[in-house]
């Protein structure tokens, strides 16, 4: 096969940033895909609907024109968030989700949540209205090891909750443990997970064998190779609870290539390449539309895009960028450590 074409892919998970970053990074997401859930970990975050409202107005203004997207706002979880204005943004159609980052996690996560208990008057209200959480899957506590954030979360934080308010829908982001795909396929309704491009490519020797690789180091972190593999079998099945998220996160170079560099990677211009490849390695390329098109709207209870997009193999390798440039300044893009035959359009 030579050529596929299938339904317009959504990111269902994307940091644009803001600003001249904003405006170097979105073409290359809006080329490829119709919308995204866009993170709301800016400095301050996005936190109110009045917040998501102005943020939203930025990024349509930077929408190249002619390009057909929508950015899927969500809010960033506080212990101080007013449920009544989450619930208001969403029935207005401001706000897609909301995002809960536990405290210290991540990039930008200081505002995050500390105890669940803080914000259960939220999640409730949430659960009642249908609307969904984004969930950044990470204990923190300084005694966990960071290999096993992810499957400590799942354990004390995420299997609770889901007893406590089962009809809550979460969505568990960038899955990358066997643990991760085995609880989230292990429940029939309500929970769903996202993968990243990155997560199925590389694992944590590409970060640290033969030197050490800042432009693989995001979190969380990359696990062994048997939990990438486990990454792949998900993504491939075609399981209705399972789909993209690319986790696109841009840093300028100085700041990943640094003592203490910046977590994420930028895979936005490159990243519907990379999977025609890891989908036909695995023989099947035929589910790359229900990862990467059907199954984020039906969790997330919206129509599938009209659209189409085409991916043709090319018999030589397609080329892209090292670094984009930006006006903040370069921001290294995503190599796969194999050569691209497969071009979006
Ligand atoms: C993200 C970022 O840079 O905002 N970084 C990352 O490594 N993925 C934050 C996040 O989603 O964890
Ligand atoms: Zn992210």
């Amino acid at each position: 096969m030579t050529s596929i074409t299938i339904t317009r892919p959504d990111d269902w998970h994307l940091h644009l940033r803001d600003g001249e970053m904003l405006k170097g990074v979105l073409p290359d997401t809006s080329a490829h895909f119709r919308r995204a859930i866009i993170m709301p970990n800016l400095v301050p975050p996005v936190v109110t609907t009045a917040d998501a409202i102005r943020y939203r107005d930025r990024i349509v203004a930077c929408i190249p024109d002619g390009d057909d997207f929508t950015p899927l706002m969500t809010l960033y979880l506080t212990e101080t968030t007013d449920p009544d204005d989450v619930v208001t943004g969403f029935k207005d159609g401001i706000i897609t989700a909301v995002k809960l980052y536990p405290a210290g996690a991540t990039t930008n996560s200081e505002s995050g949540v500390t105890d669940i208990a803080k914000v259960l008057p939220v999640l409730e209200k949430m659960a009642e209205a249908g609307i969904p959480l984004c969930m950044h899957g990470e204990v923190t506590n300084a005694d966990v090891d960071i290999f096993d954030r992810e499957a400590v979360f799942i354990e004390t934080v995420l299997d609770p909750l889901r007893k406590r308010l089962p009809e809550l829908k979460i969505i568990m982001e960038h899955v990358t443990t066997k643990d991760g795909v085995d609880y989230v396929l292990g429940e029939e309704h309500g929970l769903a997970a996202t993968l990243t491009t990155h997560h199925l490519i590389i694992n944590r020797n590409t970060i640290l064998v033969g030197g050490i690789k800042p432009h693989y180091y995001c979190l969380p972190i990359a696990k062994r190779e048997v939990h990438r593999q486990a990454l792949v079998k998900a993504a491939v099945s075609g399981d209705r609870r399972i789909f993209l998220g690319t986790d696109s996160a841009p840093h300028i170079d100085p700041l990943k290539e640094n003592a203490c560099g910046c977590a994420g990677i930028y895979s936005s211009i490159n990243t519907m390449s990379c999977l025609a490849h890891v989908f036909e390695d695995a023989g099947a390329l035929d589910k790359l539309e229900s990862f990467a098109s059907l199954n984020g709207p039906a969790f997330y209870g919206l129509s599938k895009n009209t659209a189409t997009m085409t991916l043709t193999k090319r018999e030589n390798p397609v080329e892209f960028p090292k670094t984009i440039e930006t006006g903040e300044g370069a921001v290294t893009v995503f190599d796969p450590q194999f050569p691209l035959h497969w071009e979006a359009e």
